[in-house]
């Protein structure tokens, strides 16, 4: 029975990745999921390890790459990971949230195949159950261009990778544990770079070194989970040249402010007198800056970095100012996965408009977040599996809530929350944030143009303030207090996608919903069969496959 299993599996996992995939190259990867224990503030703490590595190792893939990850899950519970970012074009069956996947059982193993198709940029993966993203097994993924395509700056001498995020002293089950008693995991202990915090005692071993005259490449991503970050380099400005999978309009900047799950790569030139320099982040939006420091050294480098640390900005204006500089470079070649939706968006005409406002509540005594009133919980089936098996209306009820926020909430109510989407159609979305505190929203499947965040509430003779010409195609935007956002997209990528907040006790608290996009052909071209390899959990476990996809 076993040898059975194994020997259909193998030719299953060939079929698929030949029919589906064609001849791009496959990178294959083996992780192996563990606790550890590290002291990255001093205090020994239980975290989660990806190859023995806190952060995980860093994906280098090239556009159109096959991917291959074996993940062997060595912890005693389930475990999940999202390529956040990653569009998994017709393969919402890839993208580790637990609307699309069963989780990987302790001491289980299950392998992701997606393909990095027409993207390039710069990308992260974090664990997607409970509060796990507070523990580890997050880290880069970068997707370089091909050598055909053109980059819009010279090659960087190296390319680096930086992750920063807030960080607590607790295990990632106390941080649930907290949630689940009904309070707020409050403010971080501290902040990482790159999983540690420099000590400032002329011990500390650099993080990255530059050699003196050349440029190099940075991306910074915050991988936290509630913090937005400034982040800055003694001496030197970045010229950003991307964020989220789109070049930029190479500005000039002293610092960035990284909310949660962006990530930004700018060039940092070795033009300064040879020494060590301090990298540095520090939380934004909070009445105690809690900063963190790195090493940069010059190899040719004579002494240790100034203490005297560049100053954060202060208040949420500058973030704003600094969101609206951001600008789209319209002439530089790069792959784009949509690319009819690419050009000349604000063109197109708007079908729908959606608005999601989100709102702390108190149910039955406990903190919950809301959407439109409503607080998703996660189905134990799920829904694209209860979908694709034709039993949706076993697991959750599409549209629990309307497009328009209630003008009151009576009472906020837990529900499982799906909104279908009409395939192929241009939509417009409008983040609310009536409350105090920063949010940072991001959509699976999807790139978007994040045409306009504004203080005030949003009305539709707004949309003339919106950026229709170049404004930045990306996957996340925040949204300051008592203010809004706009994106718009087409929803052609058929699948199930998770929009969710991306600080994380919020999600956790049921910030988030699905998209359910469906494509009536059912057709290959338009989203791939579930692979023979997908696992199966809740009501579809002893269900007859449905009839595949046909070409
Ligand atoms: C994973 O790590 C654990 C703990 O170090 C080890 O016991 C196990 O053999 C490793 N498994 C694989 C597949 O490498
Ligand atoms: C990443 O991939 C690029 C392109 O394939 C290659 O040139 C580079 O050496 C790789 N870098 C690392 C650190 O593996
Ligand atoms: C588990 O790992 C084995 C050994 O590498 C591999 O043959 C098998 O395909 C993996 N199973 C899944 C479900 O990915
Ligand atoms: C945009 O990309 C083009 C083409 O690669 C490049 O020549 C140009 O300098 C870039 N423009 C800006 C403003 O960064
Ligand atoms: C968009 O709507 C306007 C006004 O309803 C109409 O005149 C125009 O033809 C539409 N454009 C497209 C591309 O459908
Ligand atoms: C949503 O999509 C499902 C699946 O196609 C369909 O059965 C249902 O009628 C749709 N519901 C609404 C309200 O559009």
């Amino acid at each position: 029975m076993g040898a059975m299993w194994i020997v259909l599996l193998c030719l299953s996992v060939v079929t698929t990745l030949t029919v589906v995939q064609g001849e791009d190259p496959y990178l294959f990867f083996e992780w192996n999921v563990t606790y550890g224990t590290i002291a990255p503030l001093g205090v020994p703490q239980q975290v989660i390890l990806i190859n023995g590595q806190f952060p995980g190792p860093n994906i280098n893939s090239t556009t159109n790459n096959n991917i291959v990850i074996n993940i062997f899950n060595n912890l005693d519970e389930p475990f999940l990971v999202t390529w956040s970012g990653i569009q998994q074009r017709k393969n919402s069956w890839q993208d580790g949230l637990p609307g699309t996947n069963c989780p990987i059982a302790p001491g289980a193993n299950f392998t992701y195949h997606f393909q990095v198709k027409d993207q390039i940029g710069s990308y992260i993966y974090y664990p997607t159950l409970g509060m796990q993203r507070g523990a580890g097994a997050f880290g880069g993924l970068r997707v370089n261009s091909r050598l055909l395509i053109p980059v819009p700056y010279a090659d960087p001498a190296d390319d680096y990778t930086v992750i920063i995020h807030d960080w607590w002293t607790k295990s990632h089950t106390t941080l649930k544990n907290i949630l689940e008693s009904g309070r707020s995991i409050g403010r971080p202990a501290g902040v990482l770079i790159n999983g540690k915090v420099a000590k400032g005692d002329g011990k500390d071993e650099p993080l990255f070194t530059m050699e003196p005259g050349k440029t190099y490449k940075y991306r910074i991503c915050n991988t936290g989970l509630k913090t937005s970050l400034n982040f800055r380099i003694q001496g030197h400005s970045m010229l950003l040249v991307e964020m989220e999978g789109s070049h930029t309009v190479q500005n000039s900047y002293e610092s960035l402010d990284v909310h949660v799950s962006q990530c930004y790569a700018v060039l940092v030139t070795a033009n300064k007198e040879p020494k060590d320099y301090y990298m540095v982040a520090s939380t934004r939006f909070q009445r105690k800056e809690i900063t963190a420091t790195g090493i940069i050294r010059y190899t040719n480098g004579k002494g240790p970095a100034s203490p005297e640390l560049p100053p954060a900005p202060v208040g949420w204006a500058w973030s704003l100012n600094q969101f609206r500089s951001y600008r789209w470079n319209l002439t530089a070649s790069a792959a784009r996965p949509n690319p009819q939706g690419s050009y000349h968006y604000g063109a197109i005409n708007i079908t729908r408009t959606i608005k999601l406002a989100n709102t702390a509540a108190k149910v039955k005594g406990k903190l919950r977040y809301a959407i439109n009133g409503v607080s998703h919980v996660d189905a134990t089936t799920p829904l694209k599996l209860a979908e694709y098996y034709g039993v949706a209306d076993e697991v959750f009820k599409y549209n629990v809530i309307e497009d328009e926020p209630p003008t009151s909430i009576k009472e906020v109510t837990l529900q499982t929350i799906v909104l279908n989407m009409t395939f192929r159609t241009f939509i417009e979305i409008i983040f609310e944030n009536h409350e105090t505190a920063v949010q940072s929203w991001h959509l699976d499947g999807y790139s978007f143009f994040a045409v306009a965040i504004e203080a005030g509430t949003w009305s539709p003779e707004k949309r003339k303030n919106y950026n229709l010409l170049d404004a930045v195609s990306r996957h996340t935007i925040q949204v300051f207090p008592k203010s809004w956002a706009a994106i718009l997209l087409t929803f052609d990528n058929a699948g199930m996608w998770n929009i969710r907040s991306e600080i994380w006790e919020r999600r956790y608290l049921g910030q988030q919903l699905y998209a359910s996009v469906i494509s009536p052909a059912r057709s290959l071209r338009d989203e791939y069969n579930i692979p023979d390899y997908a696992q199966l959990c809740g009501i579809v476990v002893n269900l007859p496959k449905p009839s595949p996809y046909t070409i």
